[in-house]
């Protein structure tokens, strides 16, 4: 399975750690815990090992300056994403270097050994059918969508890509609104001006992309309408995209026929709902439109525990039910909500008790699409 490797960097610009996401099949496999993170760290020709456990005598053999052989104790860490843990395996920066991983070339191949991990840097001089595995690795276009609006499309989608990028995964946002939303909600009442974006880019010239947080990009829509040349030429964007993204995800409003083109593009669609009577049937005939097997999750939004909102809970619940369409917990309507936009902060960014169910809610749709992510390169492995 191929990996890429995240990089973190002090302030003066200098390399200050690498880190591997270990996917939580291969910490069990390895029976790692977070009680006992503890591993036996080799690195020998090229290769890295790690298995469980630790090794008496640590070792480093050198030659001509550089590391050929390292032994050592190390540690799979447990780090915190907002409340939540994921483990990561963090890289010597000295091996690094040997095994010729740069910030450019940082892909990994990872194996399943006699109980340990092989980890060996990509060969970048691929053959043609290791090529084929190269599109398999392109990165996924998702839709955030539902007509309706004041429903939390943009809170969604700004908070996923959050969640996405603090795991190292490299992440665009798109919107089909040219109100721009996602700037308001990133960084509150900074005014952030911008003179081209997805248009300049579609008609094939340089637009601006506008950072958000690390790993977490926005390309901003210029204004509403739309040449027929535009919704010709998106597709091709869009997977010109995909080759230096993880994950595009797309803000959507949907009044627009650039709407269209979008969910055409799109592996998978999220479907925010509030439980009234209008959103609820508007959320259902998104599925049925888009097709049960592109809708990823439905999430109701700006939930409170009301009668009507319930019987409406009840009936959404019940028609996905059966099928793969996840259904997190309803994210309540609170104003610890509306504050952190205000101020531009994401849920990510803050400690408040009244944002963890909603971190959770958003998490669980986050982990799906890593998973799904996993299996889709699992298989190549295979193959
Ligand atoms: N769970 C929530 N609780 C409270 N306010 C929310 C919640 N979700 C969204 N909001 C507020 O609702 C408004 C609309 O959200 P937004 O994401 O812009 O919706 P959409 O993109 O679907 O039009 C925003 O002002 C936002 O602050
Ligand atoms: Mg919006």
């Amino acid at each position: 399975m191929e990996k890429k490797l995240s990089f973190a960097y002090q302030k003066d610009g200098r390399l200050s750690s690498c880190k591997l996401i270990v996917q939580k099949d291969y910490v069990e496999f390895l029976e790692v815990t977070k009680e006992e993170p503890e591993i036996k760290f080799t690195y020998s020709e090229k290769k890295i090992t790690i298995e469980k456990g630790t090794t008496e005598k640590e070792n480093t053999e050198k030659e001509n300056g550089k590391i050929i052989k390292l032994i050592k104790n190390h540690k799979i860490l447990y780090e915190k994403v907002g409340k939540y843990f994921s483990t990561k395996l963090s890289f010597p920066l000295p091996i690094l270097s040997e095994m010729g991983i740069t910030e450019e070339e940082k892909t990994v191949t990872i194996k399943k050994g006699k109980k340990q991990i092989i980890i060996e840097k990509s060969k970048s001089d691929k053959l043609s059918f290791v090529k084929k595995e190269e599109t398999h690795m392109e990165g996924k276009i998702i839709t955030i969508k539902v007509n309706k609006g004041g429903v939390g499309k943009t809170f969604v989608s700004l908070q996923l890509g959050a969640y996405l990028s603090l795991l190292g995964k490299k992440v665009l946002l798109l919107t089909s609104d040219s109100q721009n939303n996602i700037l308001d909600y990133s960084f509150g009442r900074k005014k952030i001006t911008f003179d081209t974006g997805l248009k300049e880019f579609v008609a094939g010239r340089e637009g601006e992309i506008i950072k958000l947080r690390e790993n977490l990009n926005f390309i901003p829509l210029e204004s509403s309408t739309f040449g027929s040349q535009f919704l010709m030429k998106l597709p091709n964007f869009l997977e010109k995209m995909r080759l230096e993204y993880d994950f595009i995800l797309i803000d959507s409003i949907p009044t627009m026929k650039i709407d269209s083109t979008f969910v055409k593009c799109s592996d998978k669609i999220i479907i925010p709902v509030f439980c009234d009577e209008v959103t609820v049937n508007g959320a259902i005939n998104v599925i049925k439109e888009a097709g049960v097997s592109k809708v990823l999750a439905v999430v109701i939004n700006k939930y409170s525990n009301k009668k009507i909102q319930n019987l409406l809970l009840k009936q959404i619940k019940d028609s996905i039910e059966g099928t793969d369409i996840i259904f997190p917990e309803p994210i309540k309507s609170i104003s610890d909500i509306e504050e952190l936009l205000y101020k531009g902060k994401t849920i990510w960014e803050s400690n408040s008790k009244n944002i963890e169910g909603v971190k959770n809610s958003i998490k669980v749709i986050g982990d799906k699409l890593l998973e799904k992510e996993e299996t889709k390169n699992e298989f190549n492995f295979d193959f």
